[in-house]
């Protein structure tokens, strides 16, 4: 999960890296109370998940709480990149900048360690300098064991050739930097810039921070930094249900067993569809092992209930769970779903294979339900549904 600015920003204060005061606020009003909070002047920033917000005109400087307001009001509700701002970042306005330099931690799943960055060559460009002059940027390997001490973190600034005047300060960054990595479980913390300020200094003025989700279970206050503006209604509908569902933009809603077999599943779609008037896979959605009628019944729901769905296809193949159940489980979803007074109009298409498939396509014969075909092929039903999916 990325976070925003503001909320790196939180973090970093948290764990000791030194930052300046910032509020975050959503209408420009407010940017006048937050500017004189701050002494009647402040920087205005776009929050967007976003870089390249500065050059996109989305970092600005006030000078008084009216200016601020007018720049708030310039910036809500631009466009940068494709993402609109709901939310600017009220800062302290750093004392005059000397230098701008770059740090950052991140996880190097390549060389299966963690990875240190630093330039002295910092500011709006680093990717820039990433590209052209890659000896600017040190690149130290972190023994996760070992972690960042202010020897390593000396080490790392020595690399990157930072003056003397500032190596000791930036090396303390490193370590709070390091913290905050650690004790957050992320997979990036980056400070670009790391400004040296006119008093000698060395502030992170600007932050970014990705969480591992993997991590969530032991982050309990990581919930609340989720934008859940930005969440997709039916992915957030999912996942409260704790269903693995991601949602994609094509017309044909797909369940499946297994996260492989769901991939493949939307192959086929994909492939079949080329005949049907190029119909695509509307979602991912594996319901895995020893799925219930319970967990078939909240798919199906959050699948009947995408608009842009006009077939579903349900491909199982039955291992641990045998198809007869699963041939249960659809059609008690079925009628569960209209004893809620859901509107099922949707054609499904069934393909089940697998240990108990004789048992599981008699019941779903037996059940005779209008809206249920059954193909007993992969590639068939795939095409089938395409084909329910373009007659719409
Ligand atoms: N609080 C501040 N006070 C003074 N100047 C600032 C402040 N914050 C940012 N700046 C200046 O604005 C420049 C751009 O800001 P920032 O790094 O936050 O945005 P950006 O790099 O364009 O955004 P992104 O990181 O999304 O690409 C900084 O390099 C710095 O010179
Ligand atoms: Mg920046």
């Amino acid at each position: 999960m990325d976070l925003f600015e503001y909320q790196a920003r939180d973090l970093f204060a948290k764990h000791g890296v030194p930052v300046l005061a910032g509020e975050v606020i959503d209408t420009p009003e407010a940017a006048r109370e937050a500017t004189e909070r701050l002494g009647g002047k402040s920087v205005v920033k776009a929050q967007v998940k976003v870089g390249g917000r500065g050059k996109a005109g989305g970092v600005k400087l006030a000078g008084t709480p009216d200016e601020a307001v007018a720049r708030a009001t310039d910036i809500l509700g631009m466009d940068i990149k494709g993402h609109t701002v709901h939310k600017v970042m009220i800062a302290e306005t750093a004392p005059e900048i000397l230098e701008e330099y770059y740090v950052s931690y991140l996880l190097d799943r390549t060389n299966r360690t963690f990875l240190a960055m630093a330039s002295v060559a910092g500011g709006m460009d680093i990717e820039e300098v990433a590209a052209t002059t890659p000896e600017k940027l040190a690149k130290v390997p972190v023994d996760a064991n070992e972690g960042v001490s202010i020897e390593k973190a000396r080490e790392i600034v020595a690399q990157a050739q930072f003056p003397a005047e500032v190596a000791e300060k930036v090396a303390e960054v490193m370590v709070t930097l390091w913290k905050t990595f650690i004790a957050e479980d992320a997979l990036l913390v980056e400070v670009n810039p790391l400004a040296k300020v006119a008093n000698g200094d060395v502030i992170a003025l600007d932050g970014k921070v990705s969480l591992d989700a993997n991590a969530e279970f032991r982050q309990p206050e990581h919930e609340a930094l989720e934008d859940k503006d930005a969440a997709n209604p039916l992915e957030a509908a999912a996942k409260a249900k704790g269903l693995n569902y991601v949602k994609l933009d094509g017309q044909v809603g797909i369940i499946g067993n297994g996260a492989g077999l769901v991939m493949s599943t939307l192959d086929v779609v994909a492939y079949a569809g080329e005949n049907h008037d190029n119909v695509k896979p509307a979602n991912f959605l594996d319901i895995g092992g020893g799925a219930s009628a319970e967990v078939m019944a909240n798919g199906l729901e959050i699948i009947l209930g995408d608009p842009d769905v006009k077939s579903v296809f349900v491909n199982v193949f039955g291992g641990i769970t045998a198809c007869d159940e699963v041939a249960k489980g659809i059609v008690q979803a079925l009628e569960l779903l209209k004893s809620k007074g859901e509107d099922v109009n949707k054609p499904l298409v069934v393909r089940l294979d697998g240990n108990n498939a004789e048992l599981g396509r008699q019941i779903l014969s037996d059940a005779n339900h209008p809206l249920v075909q059954r193909v007993d092929t992969m590639d068939g039903a795939a095409d089938k549904a395409a084909e329910l999916a373009a007659a719409k």
